[in-house]
């Protein structure tokens, strides 16, 4: 279904996001026939270009980051012919007057904050002084939202100035990753799950985001946040908050963060012996974090575990286990629901049935996949044997599976639908910076270092006993 037309902004057009991203993900959506005919799409930024040199950039970032057989010369041809540059100046006057001459009135306006955190305000500001900041317009902004609770409330307060919460748009991508979104339908979908989702019920869950790629490029920022701030403050968060949070009444943005709210108010501070950070060493394939990062002196983590505890009804009981990290063995995100083990095993002591285990891959590989205990097949009597049910979704599914829209493509024709529901609420990152802020004042006070591990790992040895400690093991990261 297409969307409505609009205008898109996009402030940063000629950086790293946009065209990785951004931009790629739009010129999808149009192959799809998701994009009306006159949507527009202006690059905006400091270099002087023209329109055909931005149409160029963009034309080679799709050749570069758009699947060889999605690539219509014709389409990417009428894709471009929507595409125009300006050069703006966002703490100057330059260029300004000139955007707002070509926003087209009666149609969507959005506009992409594709930039470092310190422009927000300037451009939230011209954007209201030059009349492009009506009570329609959107404006989406990118993580990190903040550094700290004092910088995000900072942030928060500079945009609130000039646009409603309704307004704004914060992205975590996560939220548009089509099985995390998978991950309410599983729950609340069906009815097979939701009774037995509790600390009556569940042992723990284990959430894991292990990526094979580590920092090199990106060291000036990442040594300035490190694996807490870059994803356990928003992605990890995320997904526990989709897992724990109570059913909302509606699939629907304030119903929907209300819950997640509540969640993140009901985290437990985490103990300083349940938090395990790590930092790679180099191997043949790459340089150690260090060297990545050029700082021979870094405490900055690039892999983290730890358990924290949600206090309330449901979950008073349930340990959350997470863990991240750069350089790992292998690039998986899963969610790993562990089942207590049943309380009685009526075929003996040796027959021990294990615990039901619900697993949703995130990536790759999306899928569901639920162990259950059955009788192995066979005279051999009463022996019990665990048999995955496994649902691929490109299995399952066929064709439409194979053609999963990337977060970003879905996440963007949000904001032109004005469907905020998979967009983060600025109480929601606060209360998340509030939980995140005194675990790392903890280690930064104590001056813990991380621990180092191998490339291609699963993190340093302490994250095992971490859950060893407890008589739990991690599911192998593969
Ligand atoms: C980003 C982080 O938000 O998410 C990166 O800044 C990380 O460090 C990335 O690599 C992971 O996203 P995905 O979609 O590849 O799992």
């Amino acid at each position: 279904i297409p969307v409505d037309p609009f205008d898109l902004v996009i402030f940063g057009g000629t950086g790293d996001l946009a065209r990785r991203k951004i931009l790629p993900g739009l010129y999808r959506r149009f192959l799809s026939g998701q994009m009306p005919e006159d949507a527009r799409i202006i690059g905006a930024a400091r270099s002087d270009h023209d329109d055909t040199e931005f149409r160029a950039m963009v034309g080679n970032a799709i050749n570069e980051f758009v699947d060889r057989d999605k690539q219509e010369k014709a389409t990417i041809a009428a894709f471009l012919e929507r595409l125009s540059y300006i050069k703006v100046d966002a703490r100057g006057e330059e260029g300004w007057k000139e955007l707002a001459g070509k926003m087209r009135k009666g149609v969507v306006h959005a506009f992409y904050f594709s930039v470092g955190p310190s422009l927000f305000g300037d451009i939230a500001e011209r954007l209201h002084a030059y009349g492009m900041a009506d009570a329609e317009s959107r404006i989406v902004v990118e993580k990190p939202f903040g550094h700290d609770l004092k910088t995000a409330q900072a942030l928060n307060a500079t945009l609130a100035k000039h646009f409603d919460e309704h307004q704004i748009y914060r992205i975590d991508h996560y939220l548009g990753k089509e099985t995390v979104q998978n991950l309410m339908a599983v729950r609340f979908g069906n009815m097979l799950f939701e009774p037995l989702w509790n600390a009556q019920n569940v042992d723990h869950i284990q959430i894991t985001v292990a990526e094979t790629v580590g920092v090199g490029g990106r060291g000036g920022y990442y040594d300035k946040s490190g694996a807490m701030r870059d994803m356990v403050q928003n992605h990890m968060m995320q997904l526990l908050c989709l897992i724990a949070m109570e059913p909302p009444y509606a699939f629907e943005p304030d119903a929907v963060r209300d819950e997640k709210l509540k969640v993140i108010r009901a985290l437990d501070p985490v103990d300083p012996d349940d938090i395990v950070r790590g930092q790679y060493c180099e191997d043949e394939d790459g340089p150690s974090y260090f060297d990545d990062v050029e700082n021979p002196d870094s405490r900055t983590e690039s892999f983290i575990a730890l358990k924290t505890h949600i206090s309330n009804w449901r979950w008073k009981g349930t340990p959350f286990y997470l863990r991240t990290g750069k350089r790992m063995r292998a690039r998986t995100s899963e969610i790993a629901i562990v089942f207590k083990d049943p309380p009685h095993s009526i075929f003996g002591e040796q027959e021990r049935q294990k615990a039901n285990v619900l697993v949703i891959r995130l990536q790759p590989n999306e899928g569901i996949n639920l162990r259950v205990t059955i009788k192995e097949p066979g005279p051999g009597g009463m022996r019990l044997v665990e048999v995955p049910l496994d649902m691929s979704f490109k299995e399952a599914l066929g064709p439409e599976a194979e053609d999963i829209p990337d977060a970003y493509e879905r996440l963007i024709m949000d904001v032109i639908r004005g469907n905020q529901t998979l967009f983060m609420r600025g109480d929601e990152v606060e209360a998340a910076w509030a939980w995140t802020d005194p675990l790392i004042d903890g280690w930064t006070d104590r001056g813990d270092r991380p621990k180092s591990y191998d490339p291609g790992s699963s993190g340093p040895e302490d994250a095992l006993m971490l859950m060893h400690k407890d008589g739990r093991r991690w599911r192998e990261v593969k």
